[in-house]
């Protein structure tokens, strides 16, 4: 560095301290530590070096509102309890950032995350309790009953190690436990370095997961009108509101976060996605949760900022009764399952016959997909892809359960040939 570098560097790193302890005082109020002398030397130095090594981080970072209000790079890649820590170009950092990174400042939406399904249920929901603290399971457990402390769904073992680690866990890894104690990242929705509410608004963020037959949430939005609008409408929003000042002005149609998490015109911001729902839409047939009344009215609130409330009604009062319709449905094919294990035709293992499949598709695909669509404005994946599938599949399930119990006569019968003689003796 020449004279005249080190000269404005000492002048800089003045101005730093003092910037950084006026900063400071407009932070999220958790934050436990003062600017310290690593602190203040790592503003630019990571960023100037990097700029060159992998300088589509430092873009990311440059567009954040945290280099707006002047967080730096170490601040987040600092180690924090409990975390492995790596001596790198004179500087001490964590060999991983975790939400507890993030939670030293924003405490506040670490803990609405962790009661939230994406936490310690969507992890368990693909490798069970075992790595889980006795801890983390009692605290999820109280909020959502058998989510964290039960088995990994089965299918899992069917499908072997390859495909859970490579394909579930990379959606499910939203609640992964890190070796810190914490839980869960949050940069499923906000990235590592953008980290922006605009990108967190984005329907597609979400989409990254919720799509598929399964949970296919991001193509019923597109169809909806709401999907429709904000596409044609995005440019002339303005993603980038402050959350507490969001009005529908930002953005008058709403997106994935608007209805779940967004605090729309002093409603309360939630990172617990739980908070505005009724159901168990996802389960093979949905019951009400316990929360189911103060689950809709929050929801409620969140669409009577843009309609009125007989319109809501109406909506809540059709969608409910595909709810009805599909577990009706739904139980119609559980009972055909059942009969066929109390006949003994079916192996207790649920996922190695063709029509266990079958079942299975029609309610994970296709039961889902019509209560999704009911809710969620897409009249296509209600009927279509919905209803229409659902009752395909009940013929099919009929057909295959006569087809297993014609094969087990025949087989008999074939049985009864085979030992004439013996019975000619008798
Ligand atoms: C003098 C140059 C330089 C400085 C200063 C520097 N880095 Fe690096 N950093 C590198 C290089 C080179 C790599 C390796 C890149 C690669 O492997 O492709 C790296 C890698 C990293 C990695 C990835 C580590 C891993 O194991 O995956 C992180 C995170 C990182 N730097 C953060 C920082 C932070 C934070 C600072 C400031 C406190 C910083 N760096 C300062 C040059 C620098
Ligand atoms: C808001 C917190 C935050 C800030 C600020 C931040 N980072 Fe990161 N950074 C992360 C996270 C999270 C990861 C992913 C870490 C992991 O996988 O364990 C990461 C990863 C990285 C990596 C590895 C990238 C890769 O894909 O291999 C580098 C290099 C890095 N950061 C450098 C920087 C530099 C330089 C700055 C400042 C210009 C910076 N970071 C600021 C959170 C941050
Ligand atoms: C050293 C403190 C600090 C750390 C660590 C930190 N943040 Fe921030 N974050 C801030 C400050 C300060 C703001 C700006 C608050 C404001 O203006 O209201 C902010 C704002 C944000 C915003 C809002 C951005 C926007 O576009 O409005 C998001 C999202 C966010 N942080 C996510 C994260 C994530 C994710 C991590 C961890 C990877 C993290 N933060 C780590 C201090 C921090
Ligand atoms: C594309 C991302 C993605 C992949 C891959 C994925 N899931 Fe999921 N999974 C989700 C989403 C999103 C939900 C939430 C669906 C809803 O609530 O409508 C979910 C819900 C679930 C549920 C129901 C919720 C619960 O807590 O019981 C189970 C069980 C589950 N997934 C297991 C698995 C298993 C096992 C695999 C791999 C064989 C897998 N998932 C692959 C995204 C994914
Ligand atoms: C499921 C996606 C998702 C995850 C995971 C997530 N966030 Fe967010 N976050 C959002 C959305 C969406 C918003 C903006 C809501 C709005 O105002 O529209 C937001 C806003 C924020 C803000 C700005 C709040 C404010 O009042 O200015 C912060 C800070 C933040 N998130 C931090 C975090 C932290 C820390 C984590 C991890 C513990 C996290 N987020 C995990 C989606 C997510
Ligand atoms: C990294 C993948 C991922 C991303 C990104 C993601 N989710 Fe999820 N989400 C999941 C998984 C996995 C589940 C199911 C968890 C479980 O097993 O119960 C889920 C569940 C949910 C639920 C149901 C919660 C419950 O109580 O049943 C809602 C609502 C939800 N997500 C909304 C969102 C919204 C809104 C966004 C974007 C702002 C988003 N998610 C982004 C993976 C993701
Ligand atoms: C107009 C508001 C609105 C929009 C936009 C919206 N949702 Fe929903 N969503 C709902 C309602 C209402 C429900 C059903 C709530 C209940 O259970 O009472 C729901 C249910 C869900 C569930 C089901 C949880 C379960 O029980 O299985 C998930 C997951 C979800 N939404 C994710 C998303 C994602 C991802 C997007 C964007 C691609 C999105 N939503 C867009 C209103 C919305
Ligand atoms: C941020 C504002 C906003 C929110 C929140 C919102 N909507 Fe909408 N919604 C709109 C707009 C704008 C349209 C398009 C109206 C038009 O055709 O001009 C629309 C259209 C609709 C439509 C199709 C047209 C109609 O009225 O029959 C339905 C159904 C609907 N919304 C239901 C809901 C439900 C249910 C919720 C809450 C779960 C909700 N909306 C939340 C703005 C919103």
């Amino acid at each position: 560095m020449s004279f005249r570098g080190v000269f404005i560097s000492v002048v800089l790193s003045t101005a730093l301290i003092v910037g950084a302890f006026m900063i400071n005082a407009q932070r999220p109020r958790r934050e436990t530590m003062q600017p310290t002398a690593a602190l203040v030397r790592a503003t630019g130095k990571c960023a100037e070096c990097h700029r060159r090594e992998t300088s589509a981080v430092v873009h990311e970072f440059e567009m954040s509102r945290h280099n707006a209000t002047g967080v730096n790079c170490l601040e987040c890649h600092r180690n924090t309890e409990g975390q492995e820590s790596m001596e790198h170009r004179g500087f001490t950092i964590t060999k991983q950032v975790t939400s507890a990174n993030c939670k030293q400042c924003h405490e506040t939406e670490y803990q609405q995350f962790l009661r939230s399904r994406h936490a310690a249920p969507a992890w368990a929901s693909v490798a069970g309790p075992g790595d889980f603290s006795k801890e983390q399971i009692a605290f999820s457990e109280q909020f959502h009953k058998g989510a964290v402390d039960r088995k990994p769904m089965a299918i899992t073992a069917n499908e072997g190690p390859v495909a859970v680690n490579t394909g579930c866990m990379k959606c499910h890894d939203v609640g992964k436990p890190n070796k810190d104690g914490s839980i869960g990242n949050c940069t499923s929705c906000h990235a590592r370095h953008v980290a922006s509410v605009e990108l967190a608004r984005t329907p597609e963020t979400c989409g990254q997961c919720h799509m598929g037959p399964d949970h296919s949430q991001i193509e019923i939005y597109h169809e909806s009108k709401h999907g429709v609008l904000f596409n044609a409408q995005k440019v002339h929003m303005n993603l980038n509101a402050r959350p507490k000042e969001l009005t529908t002005k930002d953005m008058p149609v709403p997106t994935c976060a608007t209805c779940h998490m967004s605090g729309l015109e002093g409603q309360k911001l939630s990172h617990d996605v739980t908070e505005r729902l009724s159901y168990w839409l996802f389960a093979p047939t949905s019951e009400k949760r316990p929360t189911y009344q103060q689950g809709q009215i929050n929801m409620k609130e969140t669409c009577l900022k843009c309609h009125t409330t007989p319109r809501i009604d109406k909506f809540y009062k059709e969608a409910e009764s595909v709810v009805g319709s599909t577990n009706t449905l739904v139980k119609q094919a559980n009972e055909i399952i059942q009969k066929l294990r109390d006949e003994k035709l079916l192996t207790p293992d649920p996922y190695d016959e063709p029509i266990e499949f079958v079942h299975f598709d029609l309610w994970h695909y296709f039961g889902r997909t019509a209560k999704h669509g009911a809710f969620m404005g897409g009249a296509d994946f209600v009927q279509w892809h919905g209803f229409y599938e659902l009752n395909v599949k009940i013929a099919e399930l009929k057909k295959q359960a006569e087809e297993l119990r014609t094969a087990k006569r025949e087989k008999g019968k074939e049985e009864g040939r085979a030992k004439p003689a013996s019975r000619r003796s008798e």
